[in-house]
């Protein structure tokens, strides 16, 4: 069996509030509940935005918050970051592409690969021709499970289906003709949703930070105002093929709310 904890979109900033909200209280607060209950996984996944504008400053302190995680922690990147500055203060796996934070992860019953999406200088996701050729490279005869932070789909949400993974087409093609993913965990909606895409079954989270508003009343990003919703992380476990996930609120939804 495999046990993950999968966390997203915690936009820390080593000073100040996003939305009204402290993003270190939220994810000090989401590293202690799984120090305390999960200390058993096998790792854990951060699948992008992680940071605000200050690049260096936040990967920094967000380094320095992720090493109080007791199990390992493999961060992704998201739209909100920044590869250089990611790479300058987060460590990445011997698996990882020199100029993608794009890698593998093996264990004894499956692959999980944490894929790349990020579009410089854009919201929304990208996955060219050279992550295209790495994931074909990596998908073997072992069932696999993919990280990614861009939604390859419309997902029926305001404004952020404007900003899903924008070259969707080519991704789909190549995961369903060879058929060994089995399920796509997916960031940057700040929202549990799950379904199907052409027939692979997928997730996406709530955010470790603020959470969108469900789609009615509907919104945009000028009357944009965070749900009063408690964040959670994911528990994942993966065995003989199955695979569960519990979504695990880890503190109020007033923790970390400033104003
Ligand atoms: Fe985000």
């Amino acid at each position: 069996m495999t046990k993950i904890i999968w966390m997203t979109d915690p936009h820390f900033q080593n000073d100040g509030t996003i939305r009204g909200l402290n993003p270190r209280t939220r994810l000090k607060a989401a590293i202690d509940h799984m120090n305390a209950h999960h200390a058993d996984a096998d790792f854990m996944v951060l699948s992008g935005d992680l940071v605000g504008d200050d690049i260096a400053g936040d990967y920094r302190m967000l380094a320095e918050y992720l090493a109080q995680s007791r199990i390992p922690v493999y961060p992704m990147v998201g739209n909100n970051d920044d590869r250089q500055g990611f790479r300058a203060q987060l460590s990445l796996p011997p698996t990882a592409m020199a100029d993608f934070i794009q890698y593998r992860i093996d264990t004894p019953e499956a692959v999980f690969l944490c894929l790349d999406t990020h579009m410089v200088g854009s919201h929304a996701g990208q996955f060219c021709q050279a992550r295209l050729d790495w994931l074909r490279g990596n998908l073997t005869d072992k069932p696999t499970y993919v990280f990614m932070h861009h939604p390859p789909l419309a997902l029926h949400l305001p404004k952020q289906d404007e900003i899903k993974l924008a070259d969707d087409a080519a991704f789909l093609d190549l995961i369903c003709n060879e058929g060994q993913v089995k399920y796509l965990f997916i960031g940057h909606v700040h929202r549990p949703t799950c379904g199907t895409v052409r027939g692979i079954p997928f997730a996406t989270l709530g955010a470790i930070s603020f959470q969108a508003p469900a789609p009615q009343p509907a919104w945009d990003w000028d009357s944009f105002t965070p749900a009063a919703e408690a964040p959670h992380y994911g528990v994942l476990y993966v065995e003989h093929g199955d695979v569960t996930l519990q979504y695990t609120q880890f503190c109020p939804y007033e923790t970390g709310i400033e104003s």
